[in-house]
């Protein structure tokens, strides 16, 4: 039996439920030094001076470590090396956004560390500051960045295909609306942490919790101008990342860096839960207006759409962020006629950045809220509308390119509707007399599965496998177990190319100087890239282990047999482990490394081209109980379906469409970050209300396999498709059980309860 396609145990999942797992704050060195951080104290200020003479009399005080010394004393660049260079990784002279890092303060201990960094005195002045991305682009604001798209401007793109004008023209029916959506926070449940370590080589070794260790990379080298071979980046145990770990460890990173570098001394960083909420990133808040137009039998003709993402005071990923959100924005349906305008805006506010569907959930919030709009405006079935509607094979998206192989986005939506039993539930005249009313609603959506086009170089992967003698396996990759299951998953595709047991194959730690760069942990491209690369390195190996069990029990290689860790041939067998064992004794080289690069995408200055290397297709259908008293909303049921190409482990995956639901119900309904003129109200636990498991719903969630040819076993990507779609599934289940068209998430109760008031009120 292979393993690819079996819910093996997950090879992590006893050290981090027994509590064996070491998190970068389990660790600690002889002569370890603590780092805290400074921070503005307001949205936009003009630093004058720092006095440290009370910090300095605190026993145990180290140093201060300023913007300057990242240049003059250290000699490395004061800006953080991402899409556009504008993030100093110390504030020098301006801080933008409340939280922002302005001075590092070292000592021999945590507490004395936080007593120094509270005695610093900084002397600053105020500045006007701009908190409304629309305002921000208007000419008159105050100005944060600018660049080649105007002032305030991070990125723009446009999308243009056919001729929106006829389109609309040509439609019976047009709808139009504007959505906006508030911050969300990733809420890993480890904080971000780095250790810098200074080397006897004169390097640095960061050792920390992240997604990314090669972007982490790319910052050391920048902040110490070391050589790229003297700094060594290597992931700990990552409680969770959410995307909230993809770029900004290495702010982290470099901070702990310069900080070792400067003391000699090995540092650690560990921020807490506050400072994590005010200085990191989160999903950006948005903006959107959408409209669509279509012919009376449902046919989709013309989309428009203008979306703007609040980006905050640097820039970070919002420019990728706005991409994948542009490039999906008109949601998975076959449109001729397309006009998109997206754009990344400053504000002074924290930089928002990855997060979990990456500029997706907002835009999709949008245009499945709208569809739902159009289905009324028809007379039509939702689910009827987007069946007319949906990505085919054959068909092209809004950038033109042409599905050739793999869409499963018809059987998907079809599953969704025959499991809740959508005919009966939709149509179904609820009580109208109860307090509480009952509704349904679905959503679909599509995930262009890797970098894309706008990944420049980074969509490549390398895997390095060494087969010890007594067979069991060691492959280090170059993306990271961050929770989602990687290190399970690719010693399946390992034991499965070596017909190893999968017990036999261990996935290392990720460590930059064992595996060149292979891109981040994101875009739900683990799978696909990492895969391939292990599938490469195996194939040579693999051979000579085919070989030398056809040696063994005299057969020629083609009249050989293999299965779960044996090899036959007629009525004899040997084991893939003695079989290894002779490999060894013959001097075979049984170690390769793999690689995977992926097939060219484009996307032109029309927004045309062929975005993504393949797209991973879901519908979710939502049941909700609306309390028109109270206004709150309990999710009943979620039926979740998605087309993953190849199912590599069962459990894992729905694991990965419950937790995705789970954060699309808090996105929806809960999680809301209050944030007044850029300044954050309730950033901790008890304040920012995640959901919890009595928010559950029960899940019904369904894999569908179209596999894609060039994947792992046909395999595409999954981990953040299932929380695009809950939102507007929600939302419009909300609408059926109660009649309100929400516009706005969180839909919390009081907003709900405040719209169902003001509609009662009308109707009198
Ligand atoms: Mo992700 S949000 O692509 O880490």
């Amino acid at each position: 039996m292979p393993t690819v396609g079996q819910s093996v145990r997950r090879n992590d999942a006893k050290s981090k439920v027994t509590g064996e797992a070491l998190y970068i704050d389990d660790y600690g060195y002889e002569g370890m030094l603590h780092c805290v951080t400074l921070r503005s104290p307001k949205q936009h200020i003009k630093i004058k001076k720092l006095n440290i003479a009370k910090a300095k009399k605190v026993p145990g005080f180290v140093r201060l470590i300023t913007a300057n010394d990242i240049v003059n004393e250290i000699g490395g660049k004061n800006s953080w090396p991402l899409v556009i260079h504008d993030y100093p990784f110390l504030a020098d002279g301006i801080a933008r956004f409340c939280g922002e890092a302005i001075g590092l303060v070292v000592a021999e201990t945590p507490e004395s560390a936080t007593k120094a960094a509270q005695l610093i005195e900084l002397d600053y002045e105020e500045l006007p500051y701009v908190t409304d991305p629309l305002k921000a682009m208007e000419g008159n604001a105050v100005e944060i960045y600018e660049g080649e798209f105007g002032k305030n401007i991070f990125s723009h793109y446009k999308v243009r295909k056919g001729d929106v004008e006829r389109g609309f023209a040509e439609s019976d029916v047009i709808v139009e609306q504007t959505f906006t959506t508030g911050f969300q926070v990733q809420a890993y449940l480890e904080t971000q942490g780095m250790i810098g370590f200074p080397e006897s080589n004169g390097g640095i070794t960061v050792y920390g919790s992240m997604q990314c260790p090669y972007y982490v990379h790319d910052a050391v080298v920048a902040a110490t101008g070391l050589a790229y071979n003297k700094v060594r980046i290597v992931q700990r145990c990552t409680g969770g990342g959410f995307g909230g770990k993809e770029d900004v460890p290495a702010l982290l990173g470099a901070h702990a860096a310069i900080a070792a570098y400067l003391t000699k001394r090995p540092v650690k960083i560990i921020y807490s839960r506050s400072e994590d909420f005010i200085s990191m990133s989160k999903r950006h808040p948005s903006w959107v207006h959408i409209k669509y137009g279509a012919k009376r039998d449902g046919t989709i003709l013309a989309c428009e759409v203008k979306y703007v993402l609040d980006s905050g005071a640097y820039s970070t990923l919002s420019p990728i962020v706005l991409w994948r959100g542009t490039v999906h924005a008109a949601g998975p349906y076959r449109i001729p006629n397309v006009k998109i305008d997206s754009y990344a805006v400053a504000t002074n506010k924290v930089p928002s950045g990855a997060f979990r569907g990456f500029g997706q959930p907002q835009v999709c919030f949008a245009n499945e809220s709208l569809i739902d709009e159009l289905a009324e405006k028809l007379e039509m079935d939702p689910v009827e509308l987007r069946m007319i509607n949906a990505l085919r094979l054959g068909d092209k998206t809004a950038t033109g390119q042409e599905i050739k192989e793999s869409c499963g986005l018809v059987e998907a939506i079809q599953k969704v509707r025959d499991a809740s039993d959508w005919k009966n539930k939709f149509s179904r005249q609820h009580p109208t007399s109860t307090i509480k009313k009952y509704g349904i609603g679905i959503s679909a959506n599509y995930y262009g599965v890797a970098l894309g086009a706008r990944g420049r170089y980074l969509d490549r992967a390398a895997a390095h496998i060494q087969v010890q003698p007594d067979g069991t396996v060691i492959v280090a990759v170059g993306n990271t177990e961050i929770g989602q299951g990687m290190r399970t998953v690719l010693a399946q595709i390992c034991a499965d190319s070596l017909n190893a047991p999968y017990e036999m194959v261990q996935v290392l730690e990720t460590d930059t100087t064992r595996v060149p760069d292979s891109g981040p942990t994101v875009a739900s491209r683990t799978t696909l890239m990492s895969g391939n690369a292990i599938i490469d390195a195996c194939q040579t190996i693999r051979e000579r282990i085919n070989q030398t069990a056809g040696r063994l029990l005299g057969v020629s290689v083609d009249m050989l047999h293999s299965s779960n860790g044996e090899f036959f041939s007629n009525e004899k067998k040997v084991s893939y482990a003695d079989v290894v064992k002779e490999c060894h004794k013959q001097k075979l080289q049984m170690t390769e490394q793999g690689w995977y690069a992926s097939p060219p995408t484009s996307f032109d200055e029309n927004g045309q081209g062929d975005a993504y290397v393949t797209y991973t297709y879901s519908a979710n259908v939502a049941e909700v109980e609306v309390d028109t008293e109270t206004g709150e909303v309990k999710v009943l049921k979620i039926t979740s379906a998605h087309d993953i190409g190849k199912v590599i482990n069962p459990q894992t995956a729905e694991g990965q469409i419950e937790g995705g639901i789970a954060q699309g119900i808090g996105y929806a309904l809960i999680e809301e970050l209050v944030e007044k003129d850029g300044i954050l109200k309730n950033p901790n636990f008890t304040d920012y209300i995640l959901p919890s498991s009595c928010d559950a719903p029960e899940y019904q969630t369904i894999l569908l396999e179209h596999p894609y040819p060039a994947g792992p076993f046909g395999a595409k990507g999954l981990a953040e498709s299932p929380l695009i779609g809950p939102a507007p599934a929600i939302t419009n289940a909300i609408k059926n059980a109660v009649g309100i068209r929400l516009t706005h998430i969180p839909a919390l109760p009081e907003k709900i309860w405040e719209r169902l008031k003001r509609e009662k009120e009308e109707n009198l």
